[in-house]
C-alpha cells in the first residue's frame, strides 16, 4: 500500500457559508434595491382581462395587493389587508365605485377612502379616518402600471418609441395566451435578476438554445428565422459586443445569411434592455431586417424570490403574440406540455435560470468572459441604487412626460454584397465604435 503524501485540491470541503448580493436582488420595503425599483412604475395586471367582476391577488416588491377594477371602469391598487381588522379585500365584492370587504363591509374606492362602513352608525361617520392603503395607478400599452414610491416624486410613466404611437391597425397586446395565465401575470419561483441579466447574456442562446437542447427558437434555420451559423458557440465571443446605452445597456451580435434575392449579407441581432427591469426582445422567429421593433418585456418582482413577468406588444398581427409565447419548442413542444424528464432533457430558460436556485449565490460563481454583459448591467444596477441613496434621480426617472424613448433592439442590415449600408445599420456600426465596454 502506497500512503498518499499530496492533498486533494478544490474540494467541497470548509468552503465558506456561500451566500447572495442582497443589494441587488432583495426587493422588500426599506431594502436597497426595493428603494430603487420603486422610484418605477412596473405594470401589475393587463387592462383587457382586468374587469369589474373580481378582485385579483398579487404581490409586488414584497408587498401583498389587490388589483381591481371598479364598477365605473377604474383601475386601483389597494393592500390586500383591510384597514379595519385586516381580512383580505380578495373576498371583497366590487361595486360602482369602489371594493367592499367581506367582514363588516367596509367600502373604499381606487384611492383608499373609505366610502362606507356598512355596520357603523350612518354608515361610519369618522371613516374618513380610515384610509386603506393604496397606490397610484395608470393605464398605457394595454397594461396596468402601479408606482409604490414617495409621492413627491412620482415620475411621469415614460413612453417608448417601440409602443409608441402605435400605426393604424395596429393593437396592444398584453395578455400571456397559455392555460393557467392570471391578470396579474405569470409568477416563477426564483429571483427577478436572474431572468433580467439572462437578456444580456447572448451566449446562451447558442448553448442553451443550440448545441445543448437542439434548436429551440422556432424558425432556426429557415429564410424566416436566424440562421444557424448565428448559433456557433465558438464564433459568438468575437461577434458579440456590449454596449451602455442612455437607459441601460445592449448586445450586437454579428452574423451573415444569404438574402431572398441571393445576396449575402452582413447582419447585426440587437437587444437593448433598460434600467431598472425592462426587456426589449425582438422576433427571432420571423426575423425581419430594420423593422420598427414592436415588443417591451418587463420583469417585476413579487419578492425577493419570485418574479412575474409582463409584455406589451405593438402590432396588427396576432400572430405576433403566437410567436412571442411559442417562439421557444423544448423537442418541439410549449413548456406547460413537458414532462420532468423531458425537461431534463430539453432544458430552455426556465431550467436554467430556475435552477440557479431561489436567489443564486453570487458568492459561488466563476465570472467569464462571457460574462462581460451581465457584469456591465449589475454594474449599473448598483450604480442605480447608490443614486437613490445619495437622494439622487436613478436612470430613466424623470417627472415630465417626455417623448418616447428610442429601444434599439431588432436585426439591423450592415453591409449588402453591394457594400451599401442601411440607415440604421451605418449609424449604429459608428456608435458601437465609441460606446464599447
Ligand atoms: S375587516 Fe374589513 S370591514 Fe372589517
Ligand atoms: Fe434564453
Amino acid at each position: 500500500m502506497t500512503e498518499l503524501t499530496t492533498a486533494d485540491t478544490g474540494t467541497g470541503y470548509g468552503r465558506k457559508k456561500p451566500s447572495y448580493d442582497a443589494r441587488l436582488t432583495e426587493v422588500g420595503p426599506g431594502t436597497p434595491m426595493g428603494e430603487a425599483m420603486r422610484r418605477y412604475w412596473h405594470p401589475v395586471a393587463t387592462s383587457e382581462t382586468l374587469t369589474s367582476d373580481q378582485p385579483h391577488r398579487t404581490r409586488v416588491l414584497g408587498e401583498d395587493l389587490i388589483v381591481f377594477r371598479d364598477g365605473q371602469g377604474r383601475a386601483g391598487v389597494v393592500f390586500e389587508r383591510c384597514t379595519h381588522r385586516g381580512s383580505s379585500l380578495f373576498y371583497g365584492r366590487i361595486e360602482d365605485d369602489g371594493i367592499r370587504c367581506c367582514y363588516h363591509g367596509w367600502k373604499f374606492d381606487v384611492q383608499g377612502h373609505c366610502l362606507e362602513q356598512a355596520c357603523e352608525p350612518g354608515g361610519g361617520r369618522r371613516r374618513d379616518v380610515a384610509r386603506q392603503p393604496w397606490y397610484p395607478v395608470e393605464e398605457r400599452y394595454g397594461l396596468v402600471f402601479v408606482y409604490m414610491g414617495p409621492p413627491e416624486l412620482k415620475p411621469a410613466l415614460p413612453r417608448w418609441d417601440a409602443l409608441d404611437p402605435a400605426e393604424e391597425g395596429e393593437q396592444y397586446y398584453a395578455g400571456w395566451p397559455v392555460p393557467g395565465a392570471e391578470v396579474t401575470g405569470m409568477e416563477q419561483d426564483f429571483n427577478w435578476l436572474q431572468i433580467w441579466e439572462n437578456a444580456i447574456d447572448n451566449v446562451h442562446v447558442t448553448w442553451l438554445h443550440y448545441a445543448h437542447s437542439g434548436a429551440q427558437l422556432t424558425g432556426t434555420g429557415t429564410a424566416e428565422g436566424l440562421p444557424e451559423s448565428f448559433y456557433d458557440p465558438s464564433r459568438v465571443a468575437e461577434a458579440t459586443s456590449y454596449h451602455k446605452t442612455e437607459f441601460g445597456a445592449k448586445y450586437h451580435q454579428r452574423y451573415e445569411t444569404t438574402t431572398p434575392d441571393g445576396q449575402r449579407a452582413e447582419l447585426e441581432w440587437r437587444i437593448e434592455q433598460q434600467l431598472p427591469n425592462i426587456v426589449a426582445l425582438p422576433d427571432f422567429t420571423q426575423v425581419t431586417p430594420d423593422a420598427r421593433h414592436n415588443l417591451l418585456i418587463w420583469i417585476v418582482p413579487s419578492d425577493d424570490t419570485h418574479h412575474r413577468v409582463f409584455f406589451s406588444i405593438r402590432s396588427g398581427d396576432p400572430g405576433r403574440m403566437q410567436r412571442l409565447v411559442s417562439g421557444i419548442k423544448q423537442n418541439g413542444k410549449s413548456f406547460w406540455e413537458m414532462t420532468e424528464d423531458e425537461l431534463r432533457r430539453y432544458p430552455s430558460d426556465n431550467e436554467a435560470q430556475g435552477s440557479q436556485g431561489p436567489i443564486t449565490l453570487h458568492s459561488e460563481e466563476t465570472l467569464a468572459t462571457s460574462d462581460r454583459g451581465v457584469v456591465m448591467v449589475r454594474r449599473m444596477l448598483r450604480a442605480m441604487v447608490d443614486d437613490v441613496e445619495a437622494g439622487k434621480n436613478p436612470v430613466g426617472v424623470s417627472r415630465v412626460d417626455g417623448p418616447p424613448r428610442r429601444v434599439e433592439s431588432g436585426v439591423f442590415t450592415l453591409s449588402t454584397d453591394s457594400g451599401a449600408l442601411s440607415q440604421g445599420g451605418a449609424a449604429a456600426k459608428s456608435a458601437a465604435t465609441v460606446s464599447g465596454e
